[in-house]
């Protein structure tokens, strides 16, 4: 099966130094190791990315359509003001997860739009890095229902 990619926005290249009190101690590194540990588990495999760059990201959404099986992605602040990702996301015709360590709802009200919700099968928030492996999860039972169907 192809990979799922898992897609990280701006900034989160600083987790476990960005402001711990809301992001957590882990690194990305400690999430991308718990993604790869969660995936096998399913019988996924994952390419995990990281990007300060609104194009890149698009670019890499661009190149899941062909190469991936589907997409998780903390798109971090883009989620609220990029009607680029949202745009590529419905263009990448796959289930694709949005997640977020923070519950963005108990946050600034800027936080509470998200542009690319829109464009994803469902959206997961609040549950530190365990929301990427939730994200997996339910990526995965997406992937194996389309299968069956
Ligand atoms: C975030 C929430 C966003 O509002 C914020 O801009 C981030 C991280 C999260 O994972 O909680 O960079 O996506």
């Amino acid at each position: 099966m192809k990979p799922v990619f898992v897609l990280n926005g701006p900034n989160l290249n600083l987790l476990g130094l960005r402001e711990p009190a809301i992001y957590g101690a882990a690194t990305l590194k400690d999430v991308e190791t718990r993604c790869r540990d969660h995936a096998s588990s399913l019988g996924l495999s994952v390419d995990f990315r990281q990007s300060n760059i609104e194009g890149e990201l698009v670019s890499w959404i661009h190149e899941a359509r062909d190469k991936a099986s589907g997409i998780a992605i903390n798109a971090g602040a883009y989620t609220h003001t990029s009607v680029a990702l949202h745009d590529a996301l419905k263009a990448a015709d796959l289930p694709c997860v949005e997640l977020h360590l923070s519950n963005v709802y108990k946050r600034e009200a800027f936080r509470h739009t998200s542009l690319i919700a829109p464009a994803v099968n469902g959206v997961i928030c609040g549950f530190g890095t365990e929301s990427y492996v939730l994200a997996l999860t339910a990526l995965h039972s997406i992937i194996i229902a389309n299968k069956k169907g």
